[in-house]
């Protein structure tokens, strides 16, 4: 695909709804009992397989235009499923479904595309098979595709190694199903909306510093949930009105949960022009709109707890990275090799086709600046949508000439996102 340049950006555009909520509404609904309406849903190819897995345990699910309905049967409602389960592309419909399956009085299998059955579920595994599941990695390799065969599950008490909100989810779900209360000590704060969802629909969640607790759940009850929208889409908008001179954008609607908005964070720490208005909570999540535009950037460094804050905007915070004046240094997101793609070598070789000086390093990357000294290049989106939309940005500050392999890999999270885009270049 040819990558357009762009002279300047104008104008006011909304993202859609956010993918880690789009996920949990489906799930949590399909667990709950009765109706759950979904406005805003993401209708990503990842949100998309968690639909279709819940329809194959017999849950109704519809799919309208203005609203996702689904008809819970409570927690244990579903039904066994008469082929294997099919997450697609997606980790989260992965790692969350899998706490729920660990606790039905059935049998499942469930798998994914060739990326998913390479991304480690050994951090699942090890945590279910604490509480008692009987889960197995069929090709004895910690990754899927995965049986789950019934047995009764136990409270834990988990400590992760990892701040991964797909581990502390899994095992939260399968918390419901337990016999005791189970709880995750994360090492740093990860993503909270399973927390601030499941206590929405009825469950007895509590915090407390970095650990979450869950009781054995009573009844949850189906919720209505207006999908924020989601501020790792939000963020190639953000570069977008940054990069490009002369530009000024507003982007409506935009989740800023505190455990999900360190690229706003790392934005003005590079001297980006970045303000949040209409700050207001849409079903349980802080919200607002943001209004970017044109900027001189500085380097910067990110690391330590800012890292599980911002893990997924680390491929277009790279590009703001070598458009800026000085070096950026990221460190700490050794995650970064087991997402989509194995993002520190995407992200260092589409860098070095435009012209960056980038080091690799074991858990992260440094990137020198270089402001006026980049040119046009032939980007791979290595099939990872973040990958394509970031390096789509690149393009548009790059001089003409820029194109994309493999660059409708972004339907996963964001299918209309060149036009959303492109509608923006002005003259
Ligand atoms: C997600 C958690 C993060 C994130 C992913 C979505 C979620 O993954 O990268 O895109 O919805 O829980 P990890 O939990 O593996 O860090």
């Amino acid at each position: 695909m040819e990558l357009k340049h762009a002279k300047r950006l104008r104008g006011t555009l909304s993202v859609p709804g956010d993918k880690s909520i789009s996920h949990r509404a489906v799930m949590f609904g399909a667990i709950s009992k009765g109706k759950t309406e979904i406005t805003n849903f993401l209708q990503g190819a990842d949100c998309l397989s968690t639909i279709s897995c819940f329809r194959k345990m017999g849950i109704e699910i519809e799919n309208k235009k203005e609203s996702v309905l689904v008809y819970g049967k409570g927690l244990h409602g579903l039904s066994a499923p008469t082929s294997e389960l099919d997450a697609g592309n997606s980790g989260t419909t992965t790692r969350l479904i899998s706490g729920i399956l660990a606790g039905q009085n059935f049998s499942s299998r469930l798998s994914g595309d060739d990326s998913i059955q390479k991304r480690p579920m050994e951090r699942i595994l090890s945590p279910l098979a604490a509480m008692g599941a009987n889960v197995t990695s069929c090709a004895g390799n910690g990754c899927a595709p995965l049986l789950f065969c019934p047995s009764k599950l136990h409270g834990i008490d988990w400590v992760s190694p990892v701040a991964s909100a797909q581990v502390k989810s899994c095992i939260l779900l399968a918390g419901l199903y337990a016999d005791g209360v189970t709880s995750v000590l994360e090492p740093a704060l990860s993503r909270n909306h399973t927390e601030r969802m499941l206590f929405a629909f009825g469950a007895k969640v509590s915090t407390e510093g970095f650990r979450v607790s869950v009781l054995p759940s009573p009844d949850l009850m189906g919720q209505k949930v207006d999908v924020a929208g989601d501020i790792s889409s939000a963020a190639y908008f953000i570069a977008a009105g940054l990069l490009v001179p002369d530009s000024e954008l507003l982007i409506e609607n935009v989740g800023i949960n505190p455990t999900r908005d360190g690229m706003i964070k790392t934005v003005l720490a590079m001297g980006g022009n970045l303000k949040k208005l209409n700050e207001r909570i849409v079903s349980g999540e802080p919200v607002c709109d943001l209004l970017v535009s044109s900027s001189r950037l500085s380097g910067t460094e990110i690391g330590g707890d800012l890292i599980p804050t911002l893990i997924d905007e680390i491929p277009i915070l790279a590009i703001l990275a070598a458009f800026a004046d000085g070096t950026t240094v990221i460190k700490d997101a050794a995650e970064l090799k087991v997402k989509e793609s194995n993002r520190i070598e995407t992200i260092a070789e589409n860098l070095r086709r435009m012209g960056v000086f980038v080091e690799q390093t074991d858990d992260g990357m440094r990137i020198e600046g270089n402001p006026d000294g980049l040119h046009a290049a032939d980007f791979d989106s290595f099939h990872d949508h973040r990958i394509a939309m970031s390096f789509a940005v690149a393009a548009l500050a790059l001089p003409d000439g820029c194109t994309m392999k493999h660059a409708d890999c972004v339907n996963i999270s964001y299918p209309d996102f060149y036009g959303s885009l492109y509608g923006l270049i002005d003259g």
